[in-house]
């Protein structure tokens, strides 16, 4: 059984995960746009892992007797000019939503709802993981720069990354 609270932030979760894909689904066309299609597949990819996420919190509220919530949300933003500055807005967004997820811990904690604890330690595992994939990509575009050899070995890279709903 859930409390009020815990499932209406754990609601509100989903609305903060499809939002993600949303926004780096945007950050994927700018990259599109600009011919960097193993960026624009980075990010596409990302987005099917960030609805992945939304849907193990629609699951979990279900499996907890209850209704799971969906809402709109507000546009994600869509202009662009740089890779690096998408990384630094994806590290940020990252960031977040480690913080929102730290909050949701903190009141299952609270309230010793050890079903919810359980649930969300694959979310603060999978947060480490994220942060430390979006800083390392924007520490490379910095390194390398956006122009030239560099930013193409790095495209060709993020080119092979593919969704593996197993391995999440
Ligand atoms: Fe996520
Ligand atoms: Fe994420």
């Amino acid at each position: 059984m859930l409390s009020k609270n815990l499932l209406t932030k754990l609601n509100e979760q989903i609305t903060h995960e499809f939002y993600s894909a949303q926004y780096y689904l945007a950050m994927a066309a700018y990259f599109k746009k600009e011919d960097l299609d193993g960026f624009a597949n980075f990010f596409i990819v990302q987005a099917e892992e960030e609805r992945f996420h939304a849907m193990k919190y629609f699951e979990f509220i279900n499996d907890q007797g209850e209704e799971a919530i969906i809402t709109g949300f507000k546009d994600p933003k869509r202009e662009f000019t740089s890779a690096e500055e998408i990384f630094s807005l994806a590290l940020e967004h990252e960031k977040l939503v480690s913080s929102l997820i730290n909050d949701l811990m903190n009141i299952a904690q609270e309230e010793k709802h050890h079903p919810s604890i359980g649930f969300l330690q694959w979310f603060i595992a999978e947060q480490v993981e994220e942060e430390a994939s979006m800083s390392r990509l924007l520490s490379l575009v910095k390194r390398v720069g956006e122009q030239g050899h560099g930013i193409l070995m790095l495209d060709r890279e993020l080119a092979a990354r593919t969704f593996n709903p197993a391995a999440e």
